[in-house]
């Protein structure tokens, strides 16, 4: 099978190829792993809900080669550092760097009972880094894919990603969910994947044709972003505590339903209400839009994703200004079919599906209203739903093919 990137692909695997070859001296094997955007099914994932994302061609690449140590030695290209640890001394937490993503998956591995092996790694990205598209999934899906491959181990995907999500919980200590580094995994070029977050079953849907995904970067960050992200997990399971008196045997907030949820009101605070009618609505967001997509269909969706984001502004309170204004922005263009805050919230980006033949002016309109409203350019990305991680093989004549 040829690269699913295609020509970047090919120009990178070379490219990472050439200079890993010069930075050490020998040739190596080269892997990529995706960020992600998140269609629909936000907030879900930590409440063993039900999410709707999908792997984009922006790539985290990593050249490895084994050493005959057991150190591994990593070298950034985005940050023009090497950070050298020691596989029998890993610590048991990070150090507030950015190597703490590649060691944590090293970590996460040898503690699942992984017996790693030493070597240079190379790593180069180009998933936006804090736009709120997973370049933290890309970098240790593909390290830990890299890792296992060297030491010449079997790739289990789903037990990947559950091991890339420990590295981010335990050692960098970011108590994410397991969407992001499971669509890093398990992406297919042209599907989104509804994922059940319980049973971690997942679905491949086909994105309707004619359909491009076109990511809006409103170019800020809140600070509140990491701190309010533990909030709204604790107060999801503050919520689980104080309905299970009514409800005994909950685990999460996917076994309650709107009706339950109303019926117990009494028992949680206004907030905390909100809180759980965003995770329980957007639940069953998250399965229309899939019925939508097995039908091949994207009328309505529109709706779907507008009441999405309402739902995440209001009820969620992870919106901010920006997120607001460029929706708002889109909504007023041709060829949408629906617009929303995705990721964490407090910035980052924005998820439109947008008419293929309409996407270039799309970009280039909100472009210059979001501009002229809010005083920064914009990012703009108009992506494929892309292929999860991958081994991409340089043969002799460097034209690189991928196993899965
Ligand atoms: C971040 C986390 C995910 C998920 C989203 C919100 O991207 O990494 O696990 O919780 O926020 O949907």
């Amino acid at each position: 099978m040829l690269c699913s990137c295609k020509q970047t692909c090919m120009n990178k695997a070379h490219e990472l190829l050439t200079r890993f070859k010069s930075r050490f001296g020998v040739g190596a094997s080269i892997y990529r792993a995706p960020g992600r955007v998140n269609l629909i099914g936000e907030h879900t994932d930590y409440n063993e809900g039900f999410v709707l994302p999908a792997a984009i061609g922006f790539s985290c690449w990593v050249g490895i080669a084994p050493r005959d140590d057991r150190k591994v030695s990593i070298y950034s290209e985005n940050f023009k550092e090497t950070r050298d640890a020691d596989l029998d001394d890993l610590g048991t937490h990070g150090l507030g760097h950015w190597s703490d993503y590649p060691v944590g998956a090293a970590w996460a591995l040898q503690e699942a009972g992984y017996r790693l092996r030493g070597a240079n790694l190379y790593i180069a990205g180009n998933v936006p880094l804090g736009a709120g598209l997973s370049s933290s999934a890309a970098i240790e899906v593909s390290t830990g894919y890299a890792l296992l491959s060297v030491a010449g181990h079997a790739i289990d995907r789903t037990k990947l990603a559950l091991l890339c999500q420990r590295a981010e919980n335990n050692f960098v200590g970011a108590r994410v969910g397991i969407m992001d580094q499971f669509v890093s995994c398990h992406g297919r070029a042209g599907h989104a994947l509804m994922i059940d977050c319980r049973s971690l079953e997942y679905r491949t849907l086909q994105l309707p044709p004619k359909v491009s995904l076109v990511i809006c970067n409103t170019m800020v960050k809140h600070k509140l972003q990491a701190g309010e992200y533990n909030v709204r997990r604790a107060e999801c399971e503050e919520a689980v505590r104080k309905l299970s008196a009514a409800l005994p045997g909950i685990r999460s907030l996917r076994e309650v339903d709107l009706e339950q949820l109303t019926q117990n009101r009494g028992l949680l605070s206004e907030t905390l209400y909100r809180r759980c009618r965003h995770v329980i609505s957007e639940n069953a967001r998250v399965r229309k839009v899939a019925d939508l997509f097995a039908q091949g269909k994207i009328g309505g969706l529109r709706e779907v994703m507008s009441a999405s984001h309402q739902s995440m502004r209001d009820d969620y309170e992870i919106s901010c200004r920006e997120l607001d204004v460029m929706v708002k922005i889109a909504e007023r263009q041709r060829g949408l079919y629906g617009a929303r805050m995705t990721g964490g919230g407090f910035g980052g980006c924005t998820i439109n599906l947008v008419d293929v033949e309409q996407a270039a002016d799309f970009e280039r309109l909100v472009s210059a209203e979001y501009e002229s409203e809010i005083g920064l350019r914009p990012d703009v990305y108009i992506c494929e739903a892309s292929q999860g991680a991958e081994r991409v093989e340089t043969t002799a004549e460097n034209v690189p093919n991928v196993t899965r």
